[in-house]
């Protein structure tokens, strides 16, 4: 029996029963690896006598190329196949409804400050920042506040111990955002024009009062500001904030240890319907404290006030953020409640900028 055309029919049948590309594998180690048929009978020609060399090693050769080939065609039907298997099976069923994407919130008074801080910012004024834990000092002397003045009891001011553990100068949760006044006159001196915002404490609770809460604190120091200034910036800062061509500002004469003479702002707003509505109607509803700074102020910072004055104000991040967006009640503010900061929350999206809108309402 001629032994070329006898292993290629056999392997060619083989080949052809393969199922999948290990069959195949197996098939070429059979014929082809060390010790495959048709290696052996390879390596059998150095044995042979030259005549049957010279026919049976072309033979073979072409043997080797041509199952070879064979199997390379084999090779790649079994791979498109398994490519096109796991094609199938891996379909994406687009009708599918997508799971739901629970995207966070927020904080209206993250938003209000980031709003408070932007149209100051294009007033020109610099964000500056002071510590929560304060001392009397920054918190109360300074600001020419007296140690027999009613802030700085303990019904109002949460006292913590200092460092020494002693009774004595003990440190104040800050009761408002003014100590910020002095420690930057302190540091980079004046002239000076900034806002602070941050957080400050007082001991009291109801619908419109939380024991912390959050303040904007103003200030310019210059050689020729004046309340007129101050007036106008107010103005200005209300018709952005509230998005009105026309505020109505009412200066309160009022009294406030830091400033003379003293003022507290309100805007003319309605009540009609129980609706809130800022700029029109006839009634006034107050947002902030502000005056021109006492010159005992200037001086607990060696500013001499005979030279430099300037104003300062001070302003309720919350409640602006509860007139702005009706917010009715301030104490859900620090509840962390999902469903509230869902409701009253804001797209992360939504940056206030001066020329796309400060409100995204
Ligand atoms: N610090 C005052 C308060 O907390 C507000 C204020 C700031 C008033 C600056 C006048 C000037 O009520």
């Amino acid at each position: 029996m001629n032994f070329v055309e006898d292993i290629k029919k056999k392997y060619l049948r083989l080949l052809n029963e393969c199922l999948d590309l290990k069959n195949l594998e197996d098939l070429k180690v059979s014929l082809l690896g060390k010790k495959g048929t048709l290696t052996l009978k390879m390596r059998e020609l150095g044995t042979m006598p030259l005549n049957d060399r010279i026919t049976l090693g072309p033979e073979l050769n072409n043997l080797k190329k041509q199952i070879l080939d064979e199997i390379k065609i084999k090779k790649e039907f079994f791979q498109k196949e398994s490519i096109e298997k796991k094609i199938k099976s891996d379909k994406i069923d687009i009708s599918i409804p997508s799971r739901k994407e629970n995207f966070g919130t927020i904080h209206p008074v993250s938003q209000v400050s980031e709003e408070i801080i932007t149209i100051f910012s294009d007033l020109g004024f610099l964000v500056s920042d002071g510590p929560q834990v304060e001392n009397d000092w920054y918190n109360f002397d300074a600001l020419n506040i007296p140690p027999e003045h009613p802030a700085r009891q303990e019904f109002d001011t949460f006292y913590i111990k200092n460092d020494q553990n002693s009774s004595q100068n003990l440190n104040v949760l800050r009761t408002h955002t003014s100590p910020v006044q002095i420690r930057y006159m302190e540091e980079f001196g004046i002239p000076c024009k900034i806002i602070s915002p941050g957080r400050v404490f007082r001991s009291d609770y109801d619908q419109t009062h939380t024991p912390m809460f959050h303040q904007v604190e103003g200030l310019a120091i210059g050689e020729e500001i004046s309340m007129a200034n101050l007036k106008w910036v107010l103005e200005e800062f209300c018709k952005a904030f509230f998005e009105i061509e026309n505020v109505e500002l009412r200066f309160r004469s009022s009294h406030f240890p830091f400033t003379e003479p003293s003022a507290e702002v309100d805007i003319k707003c309605s009540w009609a319907d129980k609706k809130l509505v800022i700029g029109k109607g006839d009634e006034w509803m107050e947002i902030l404290g502000s005056g021109m700074v006492h010159p005992n102020v200037l001086k607990s910072v060696k500013v001499d006030p005979k030279k430099y004055q300037g104003f300062a104000f001070g302003l309720g991040i919350d409640r602006l953020a509860m007139l702005k967006y009706g917010i009715p009640d301030l104490r859900n503010f620090f509840d962390s409640d999902i469903r509230w900061l869902k409701h009253y929350g804001f797209n992360f999206f939504d940056v206030p900028s001066i020329h796309s809108g400060i409100s995204n309402t």
